[in-house]
């Protein structure tokens, strides 16, 4: 436990460096990609009843092909790489996967139902330099719907949080045809008691779009909400999940295409998971020119998209473009939930950094160079 604890201590530096270099480079640009994800293999070794991105016999893409994409993504300028599936663990030689990402100085993240995970893969997890790692749970107790549960991962957890030098988050789908939703609030429970941080994602049908919430749902949402989720799960609540949840569209612009790429196991980008086939263009001719038509286009799923990591790249376009705008919006929703809440410090700090134009641009020219982004 004691070496864990210090490994991911000595880790987090490094971490909160990329974190923040990443979000000075989309500060700057707004024509590279935030977030690429990619899928080492379209395999999964479970058929949870909700989800249309997996098969049960698909290869694992060969590792030279992965290193040639990840090397183009670094080209583009990408600055988070996430690897997704299918049951990206199912890969054999995904930590040397990890190890490519990290070694063009990009975060590295990865999404996974857990179930393959060993002390060992932890480790190799560890040399390869992964940044964050999302285990998605649904319920306590296996259920028709998925058997992505609490009583079957546990014990993976237990090793996460004893070994893991890279930060765990844990993500529960609410939604209709997920069983016992109080499981939710249970599992995030577990999540905080592991000192991890907890996510609530909210099903969506086969083209990403909302399948609304009933009453007992959005108030679990709102639950796992005032338990004190980090800042970004509030940012995400206000600027886009509130309406979500209460079944209302968004207004919003969606830069999937650029700022957000799907790379799928052929090697071609989609927008995203939902929306495969546009543009369908192969990866390695993507170009400067798909980046900008991409982030132009309006996309007319855009009122109930439930797709988080899009608009999470949206979020930060947003702050780009209206600081102040935005942290008033997050705050806003936050004490509406919470009417005793107080702001911290990091919002503090990013108000006076940013929303006096002398600042900004005094502050992000420092940070910069800092960060060393050309
Ligand atoms: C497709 S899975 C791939 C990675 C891995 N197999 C897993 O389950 O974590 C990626 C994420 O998408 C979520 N997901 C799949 N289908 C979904 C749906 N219809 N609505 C919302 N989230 C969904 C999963 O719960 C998981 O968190
Ligand atoms: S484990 Fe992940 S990829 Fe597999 S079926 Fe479930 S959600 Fe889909
Ligand atoms: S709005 Fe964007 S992220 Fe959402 S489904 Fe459409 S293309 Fe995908």
């Amino acid at each position: 436990m004691m070496v864990g604890r210090i490994v991911k201590k000595k880790r987090s530096g490094g971490r909160r460096v990329r974190e923040a270099r990443m979000f000075a480079t989309a500060m700057k640009s707004a024509y590279h990609p935030v977030v690429a994800q990619i899928i080492p293999t379209r395999r999964c070794n479970l058929s949870c009843s909700y989800c249309n991105e997996y098969d049960d016999f698909s290869d694992p893409v060969d590792t030279a092909e992965m290193f040639r994409r990840i090397d183009k993504l670094a080209e583009l300028g990408t600055t988070i790489i996430t690897a997704s599936g299918g049951e990206p663990l199912l890969h054999p030689e995904l930590p040397a996967i990890i190890g490519r990402v990290r070694s063009h100085g990009i975060m590295a993240t990865l999404i996974t139902n857990g179930f393959p995970l060993t002390r060992k893969i932890i480790r190799d997890l560890n040399r390869a330099g992964l940044d964050y790692v999302q285990i998605s749970i649904d319920n306590v107790i296996p259920d028709g719907a998925s058997r992505k549960s609490l009583s079957l991962l546990d014990q993976k957890l237990q090793w996460l949080a004893e070994d893991a030098a890279f930060q765990v988050s844990i993500n529960a789908v609410l939604g209709e045809g997920i069983g016992n939703p109080a499981d939710a609030l249970t599992i995030a429970r577990r999540a905080r008691e592991l000192d991890f941080t907890a996510t609530v994602g909210i099903i969506h049908d086969h083209r990403g779009q909302l399948r609304p919430l009933d009453e007992s749902r959005q108030r679990i949402y709102k639950d796992i909400l005032r338990m004190g989720a980090p800042i970004f799960s509030f940012a995400q609540y206000g600027l886009f999940q509130k309406n979500l949840v209460d079944g209302l569209p968004n207004q919003w612009h969606c830069r999937a295409g650029c700022r957000y790429l799907y790379i799928c196991e052929e090697g071609l980008v989609h927008r995203c998971s939902q929306q495969r086939g546009i543009p369908g263009i192969s990866l390695g001719s993507y170009s400067r020119n798909d980046l900008e038509r991409e982030s132009e286009t309006a996309k007319k799923c855009t009122p109930f998209c439930t797709v988080s990591c899009v608009h999470q790249t949206a979020l930060l376009d947003r702050f780009r473009e209206n600081p102040k705008a935005v942290l008033d919006q997050i705050t806003d929703s936050r004490k509406e939930l919470d009417p005793s809440f107080k702001p911290p410090r990091l919002v503090g700090l990013l108000r006076r950094l940013f929303l006096n134009s002398r600042n900004r641009k005094l502050f992000g020219r420092i940070a910069l160079r800092i960060l060393n982004i050309p």
